[in-house]
């Protein structure tokens, strides 16, 4: 590792892969920040109100331009982060240059380390020995209570990005070994509803049109699971002019996929008709062996759930007779033994980081919002949390929509009095 120790000079510690990027890195962070106003205004007044004063971060997320922008507003607010990467192909080594050589924030992260580099890049950022973590996936908060343990009782507190990652809190918390407080941003609505939806709705198909430059009008694009994500993927590539099949376990998302005109399929029937697949469930082994025997000749395969486990790239490997490595960027061509090809994105990561750039910067604007804005709040209340998950505080919420409102120029009713005392009792009937 290319590290500094903190003290010797302005360079904090870090392991990047070139630091001859850091100009252009600066450049798109400054460029991502033009479509972020809202975190833009609550880095201002963090710079004035120094709400992080001493207060050191540890954080596991994309790096990316937007997520570089989150951590200035940390930094303005006076905390010493330490980032690293929450998937190794996500990682925009520009982006990590600026932050270490143009902002002096203490990155660890290669774009595309291997399994190893990858927590070694997590321990470093720990090695911070964190008042509080950021976390996209629940790896960060995960090493911290087996294989860092001795760090926390340090730690306060901590926010959490992704659904994947709030599953699994979820489950540490069930068997008491969580200890202590996060946040899950993931579920405001100012986070799921926009981020998952328009968010990966638009770069999951980015992704796939970097990466095969393909044509999804007439073509069918099954969509595997139909949560936020799923229904933003789906809307996406109906509106391109696909005919959309949804796969989904859950009866009563199945049924609201119906009654969006979508069709319904189990994956078996699904895989035999599929041109495009796109998972996207927070589950495993959702396109597996049976399901690839079925497949089209020129069938894409893309996942942009959180982990690498929704399409079973071992099977995929142990069917195919050749693998054409980076056939086009970020694809790989698997040929099977009866001479069908499957086109397999980013190796099966999140596509939309891996083959794309993540989500677009106005919508990160308001997930990163809830973040910083949730950071401030669990600076000033974690003495009074227990260990457990807890949702953020609906008036952050409130406020971030309404500072995405007001900066976009959109404008809403107020309630009248008469109305707020209506909605307020029980005793007008009709
Ligand atoms: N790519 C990104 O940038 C990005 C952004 C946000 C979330 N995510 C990740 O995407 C995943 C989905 O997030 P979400 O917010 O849409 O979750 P969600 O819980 O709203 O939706 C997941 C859906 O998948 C369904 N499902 C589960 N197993 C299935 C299976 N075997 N077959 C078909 N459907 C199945 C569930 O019933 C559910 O409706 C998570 O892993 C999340 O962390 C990725």
């Amino acid at each position: 590792m290319s590290q500094q120790a903190p003290d010797s000079g302005q360079v904090p510690r870090h392991d990047i892969a070139d630091a001859s990027l850091a100009s252009q890195g600066s450049k798109r962070i400054e460029w991502a920040e033009r479509s972020m106003p809202v975190l833009r205004q609550i880095r201002e007044r963090f710079e004035k109100e120094r709400p992080f004063e001493g207060v050191r971060v540890a954080a596991c997320m994309h790096v990316t331009t937007e997520t570089a922008n989150l951590v200035r507003a940390l930094q303005a607010g006076g905390a010493e982060v330490a980032l690293c990467a929450s998937n190794p192909l996500s990682t925009q080594d520009d982006t990590a240059a600026a932050l270490v050589h143009e902002y002096g924030i203490s990155v660890f992260a290669r774009n595309a380390v291997d399994r190893d580099g990858y927590y070694a890049h997590i321990n470093a950022a720990l090695d911070v020995r964190p008042d509080f973590v950021f976390d996209d996936g629940c790896d960060l908060v995960n090493t911290l209570h087996t294989e860092r343990k001795e760090l926390l009782d340090g730690v306060k507190g901590g926010c959490e990005e992704t659904t994947t990652g709030v599953i699994r809190l979820h489950q540490m918390a069930k068997d008491k070994a969580l200890l202590f407080a996060m946040v899950a941003v993931n579920d405001t609505d100012t986070k799921h509803m926009f981020d998952n939806r328009y968010g990966t709705g638009q770069s999951t198909l980015d992704a796939i049109f970097r990466s095969t430059n393909t044509l999804l009008a007439g073509k069918t694009v099954v969509v595997a699971g139909y949560g936020y994500c799923g229904k933003g993927v789906s809307q996406r590539a109906a509106g391109l002019g696909a005919n959309v099949v949804v796969t989904e376990i859950d009866p009563t998302k199945a049924l609201d996929a119906t009654m969006q005109g979508l069709r319904i399929l189990p994956m078996e029937q699904a895989a035999r008709i599929g041109d495009v697949f796109i998972t996207v469930t927070g589950n495993r082994d959702v396109l597996r062996r049976e399901h690839f025997a079925l497949m089209k000749d020129g069938a894409i395969l893309a996942n942009s759930g959180h982990f690498d486990i929704e399409i079973d790239v071992r099977a995929l490997d142990e069917l195919a007779t050749t693998m054409n490595s980076k056939i086009r960027p970020q694809t790989d061509e698997y040929v099977m033994a009866d001479g069908r090809r499957i086109m397999l994105i980013a190796e099966g990561r999140l596509a939309n980081l891996g083959a794309a750039e993540g989500h677009p910067a106005a919508v990160m604007d308001m997930s990163f919002a809830d973040q910083a804005l949730t950071a401030e709040w669990l600076a000033g209340n974690y003495s009074n949390l227990e260990p457990g998950v807890y949702d953020v505080p609906d008036e952050i919420d409130k406020e971030v929509a309404r500072l995405k409102l007001a900066a976009m120029g959109v404008e809403i009713d107020i309630l009248t009095p008469t109305q707020e005392d209506y909605l307020n009792s029980w005793e007008h009937g009709s």
